[in-house]
């Protein structure tokens, strides 16, 4: 639209005309004049009707398209120092009018709805400054990765959905039928950034993953994004963290600087990073767990959600000033084929989970370079060989040591906003019940 303004830079234009485009908010009829709050991409601004523009709008309700040409003034409010503006509107056209009543109300403070009624109406629920604000912070999460590994002089790839095989190991992968062939959508970009070791030796991107999980949990999703990476020629499982945590510092430092008012919406205090995230052994983790609140998990496997939780909210903060924690060295009975064991002890493995302020958000480790190794990982974890012949065929050919890690974005999100559920973070959740919108 030419010579359009947005609410944001209105407070520029005073005294002069503009146009302004939008839904209709909220509207105040005052019989001889009226209120019109008009909501763009970039905010709210009051328009002042005059009666045949009230008219106009008569028998039409709110999220009704307006566009909207007048004089910017001077809001007068009880606080002098306000210096809010307004419109005197001169015309008014209607670009798209509505005449039902939206499902939810999206005009209050607060949307008030249940996460199920907030889903099934998500195609209105969505235009709720709160919940656009979710969707503003989670972009700029991706930019301040993007720009991060771009720094490192990264390549970024894109990477397929559909395949051939699994690469996570379990059932938890959907089947398609693919032209009369069994296919999978892929569970993580996990065997395609590999490959790419043999060529850039430091990748990332954002990937589409999917897991055919069992029940809806607050923290599960069948369908979710990635922010991949895989870097080679590493000495160690270290300098895959340092990656984790550069890039998370970075998509902080984003987020502080492109949404300040998204962020003071929602109300979120950003949880402290500290000097350096602590880095712990899983039995070691274990066992201050168990020091410490008396509950004993040492002979578990893998963390419980209630000692992720404890770690990353109470106890991190508390001795490193970091609302991160690394957890290292998982059993090997845990990790997938592809993570490279111990050296040290084989029955563990050099991998590691970043838990952020209350859940895991990030696994990573390094990975099973040669081919022989591979080959034995393979068979002992009882998958057939046929599955991975492409795999295979880049450890044939040389691949350097390497490692890497995926980061949940919607786990991200959800953690850093304080989401109960991991469907709030989601824009068009799908989970075992919804398919829809
Ligand atoms: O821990 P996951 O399964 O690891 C991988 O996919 C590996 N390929 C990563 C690697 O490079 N070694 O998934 C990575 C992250 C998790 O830490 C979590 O944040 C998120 O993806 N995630 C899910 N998010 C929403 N719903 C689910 N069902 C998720 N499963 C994993
Ligand atoms: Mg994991």
């Amino acid at each position: 639209m030419q010579n359009r303004t947005l609410v944001r830079d209105l407070n520029d234009k005073l005294g002069q005309t503009v146009i302004v485009a939008g839904w209709l908010h909220r509207l105040r009829d005052m019989a001889k004049f009226g209120f019109a709050i008009v909501r763009d991409r970039s905010g709210l601004v009051q328009v002042v009707l005059t009666a045949e523009q009230l008219e106009q709008l008569k028998g039409l309700q709110v999220e009704t398209v307006l566009k909207v040409t007048g004089i910017v003034v001077e809001k007068r409010t009880k606080d002098p120092n306000a210096h809010e503006v307004e419109i005197q509107a001169t015309t008014l056209e209607i670009l798209s009018p509505v005449t039902d009543v939206t499902p939810v109300e999206i005009n209050n403070h607060d949307l008030d709805a249940r996460l199920e009624t907030l889903l099934d109406n998500r195609v209105v629920t969505l235009r709720h400054p709160k919940q656009r604000a979710i969707f503003r912070v989670q972009a700029a999460l991706v930019h301040g990765y993007r720009a991060y590994m771009e720094k490192q002089g990264f390549t970024e790839i894109f990477f397929p959905v559909l395949a051939g095989a699994a690469s996570e190991g379990g059932s938890e992968f959907f089947r398609v039928d693919y032209y009369g062939r069994d296919a999978a959508l892929t569970q993580s970009a996990q065997l395609y950034k590999q490959i790419t070791m043999g060529v850039y030796e430091g990748v990332y991107g954002v990937s589409y993953s999917f897991r055919a999980e069992k029940f809806s949990t607050s923290r599960h999703l069948t369908e979710f994004n990635q922010l991949e990476f895989e870097v080679g020629f590493i000495d160690s499982m270290e300098e895959v963290m340092e990656y984790v945590e550069g890039s998370t510092r970075g998509m902080f430092a984003a987020i502080q600087e492109e949404c300040k008012e998204e962020l003071a919406l929602l109300n979120v205090v950003l949880p402290p990073l500290g000097e350096k995230f602590p880095r712990i052994k899983l039995i070691d983790a274990l066992h201050v767990y168990k020091a410490e609140t008396g509950i004993d998990e040492t002979h578990e496997p893998d963390l419980s959600p209630a000692a992720e939780r404890w770690l990353s909210t109470v106890w991190a903060p508390k001795v490193h000033g970091s609302g991160f924690v690394f957890v290292t060295h998982y059993p090997e009975t845990k990790r997938p084929f592809y993570t490279k064991l111990d050296p040290e002890d084989p029955t563990s493995t050099l991998s590691f989970d970043l838990i952020g302020f209350g859940s895991e958000i990030v696994s990573g480790g390094m990975r099973v370079n040669r081919y022989d190794e591979q080959l034995a990982r393979i068979q002992s974890k009882g998958l057939r060989v046929e599955d991975f012949e492409d795999y295979l065929m880049m450890h044939k050919y040389g691949i350097p040591p390497e490692g890497g890690f995926g980061m949940g974005l919607q786990r991200l999100t959800q953690n850093i906003l304080g989401l109960a559920n991991i469907k709030e973070a989601t824009i068009f959740p799908r989970d075992v019940q919804r398919l829809r919108p």
